[in-house]
């Protein structure tokens, strides 16, 4: 396809894409002075991985985002890997020359040509800071690394946060098949504390781009730590995925809540989606006290086809930014995941039917007035017996996307195998993604967000998400449920977004 095509059928309306070039993991990620600031795992002259950089873009409102000039550069063969970026507001790093506070990234340095002589310490962990909220940045050139290589192969992606309840910086870095931890006072001099996940928790691939924090429960009064933990492969539904524990720091080490160590013991894990278009998401630092969201963004591709995706000048958009809370559920913590309240500004035209009930196939007719490549589809089913519920975004070139689910073996799923081009990669549509539901469920919330290139379905507010991209030959046109039973669906609302 030419480029203007490629633009005009898969340049998402609303998730963020570089113009040109590569890009993976969102890094750095800090709010200061009026934007929300996103770097990104970048390749500025090819749209494959390779020589690292970190991009930059900047928004108000978690939405709209303008891209800017490069912030870090790789010098020969040292590549400028995934890391996080803090707001030193006491300028405890005494980097800070003038009235605003620093800004202090820390990112991996990984050494290309230590990697080709098959050296193990290829990677170390360095810092770079700016003092003019980000815009540039200067490499700690008199102080790099940070953290030296202790002899780990993949030791990677470090995660720095203020920890206001001991009084230090925390690092949590990747290391191999486990978290580590260390403290500092200075973000200069890092002091080794502990390390947590050997055979607990996803295991089938290496672990990268942790994240951790501390967060209150939802509506009761009680704070827990959060460990998120990427790894490729060995996700949900194959490749890379998120996994999260939920548990308590004491300042060194990190122990998992009771109930939530049996959920995760040997090898089982607890999943911030299910999708496989959700990969390396972290959390910004320093979103102000009195909005005092955990906000999370992901890169949406999965490293086992990113590289391959039908589009040639770029590749690769990040995920809706979420907002993450704990929930607690009988005795059950869990990590649900929202899309930040910022997209409903951009709600249009809403089209509401109250309630749709019937057997066969039924067509939600009045979406065909909605342009589905930026929409928010909301509705509840209800009444669910056992029984697989299926929903059809479909084109008139007959591909189809479906979605639901299944109510007799408990699943959601989502089925991209007819949805437009997939033989790109034989991983991209070979297996229909599935969430485990726990039990028969009785009635079920659906939000949904499309863009030209991407599904994101939020279930039961959050509590189970799925987030997967597909290209299409046309843009869907109609939407439709089916049933052996029938299908009663309540508070269906099609909201259209203004937005591109
Ligand atoms: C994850 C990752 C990170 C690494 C970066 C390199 O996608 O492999 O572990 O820092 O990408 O681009």
């Amino acid at each position: 396809v030419s480029v203007a095509t490629e633009e005009k059928m898969y340049r998402p309306n609303f998730h963020f894409t570089p113009k040109n070039g590569w890009m993976n993991d969102p890094n750095g990620m800090f709010y200061a002075d009026g934007y929300y600031h996103l770097y990104y795992q970048h390749y500025p002259e090819k749209s494959v991985w390779g020589p690292m950089h970190w991009g930059h873009a900047i928004s108000k409102d978690l939405i709209k985002w303008e891209e800017q000039p490069i912030a870090l550069y790789p010098e020969k063969d040292k590549y400028i890997f995934s890391g996080s970026a803090v707001v030193d507001t006491q300028n405890t790093s005494g980097l800070g020359t003038g009235k605003k506070a620093p800004i202090v990234a820390i990112y991996t340095l990984h050494d290309m040509t230590k990697e080709k002589g098959g050296q193990i310490d290829v990677e170390q962990q360095d810092i770079a800071y700016s003092n003019d909220n980000g815009f540039t940045w200067q490499k700690f050139e008199e102080g790099n690394p940070v953290v030296k290589n202790p002899g780990i192969r993949d030791f990677r992606d470090p995660k720095v946060n203020w920890d206001e309840t001991h009084k230090q910086w925390i690092m949590v870095l990747a290391a191999q098949d486990r978290a580590q931890f260390y403290s500092s006072k200075d973000l200069k001099n890092w002091k080794y504390l502990s390390e947590f996940g050997k055979n607990i928790g996803a295991h089938g691939g290496v672990w990268e781009c942790p994240d951790f924090f501390q967060i209150k429960v939802k509506g009761i009064n009680e704070t827990k730590w959060v460990l998120i933990q990427n790894l490729n492969p060995g996700g949900a539904n194959g490749g890379s995925g998120t996994q999260y524990f939920v548990g308590d720091f004491d300042g060194t080490t990190f122990t998992l809540e009771s109930n939530f160590a049996k959920k995760v013991e040997t090898e089982r894990a607890a999943w911030l989606d299910y999708g496989k278009d959700n990969y390396a998401g972290v959390t910004w630092n320093n979103v102000p006290a009195a909005d005092g969201r955990r906000l999370f963004i992901g890169w949406m591709s999965n490293w086992e086809y990113a590289q391959e995706v039908p589009t040639q000048s770029w590749r690769s958009a990040t995920t809706i930014a979420r907002e993450l809370e704990i929930i607690k559920k009988g005795n059950d913590y869990i990590l649900i995941n929202n899309p930040v309240k910022e997209i409903n500004k951009y709600i249009g035209k809403t089209i509401k039917v109250k309630s749709l009930k019937g057997k066969g196939k039924l067509a939600i007719a009045e979406a065909g007035k909605i342009d589905f490549t930026k929409a928010i589809v909301n509705f509840n089913i209800k009444n669910l017996k056992q029984d697989t519920y299926t929903f059809t975004l479909a084109n008139a070139n007959g591909e189809a996307l479906t979605f639901g689910i299944d109510n007799t073996n408990h699943y959601l799923f989502l089925d991209r195998s007819k949805s437009g081009k997939i033989d790109f990669s034989d991983k991209f549509a070979s297996t229909i993604t599935k969430a485990a539901l726990e039990g028969s469920q009785k009635e079920g919330v659906f939000k949904i967000i499309l863009d030209k290139t991407s599904i994101e379905i939020f279930y039961n507010n959050g509590e189970k998400v799925i987030t997967e991209i597909f290209f299409p030959n046309q843009p869907y046109t109609t939407l439709s449920v089916s049933s052996n039973n029938g299908v009663e669906l309540s508070n269906v609302e099609i909201n259209q977004l203004n937005i591109n």
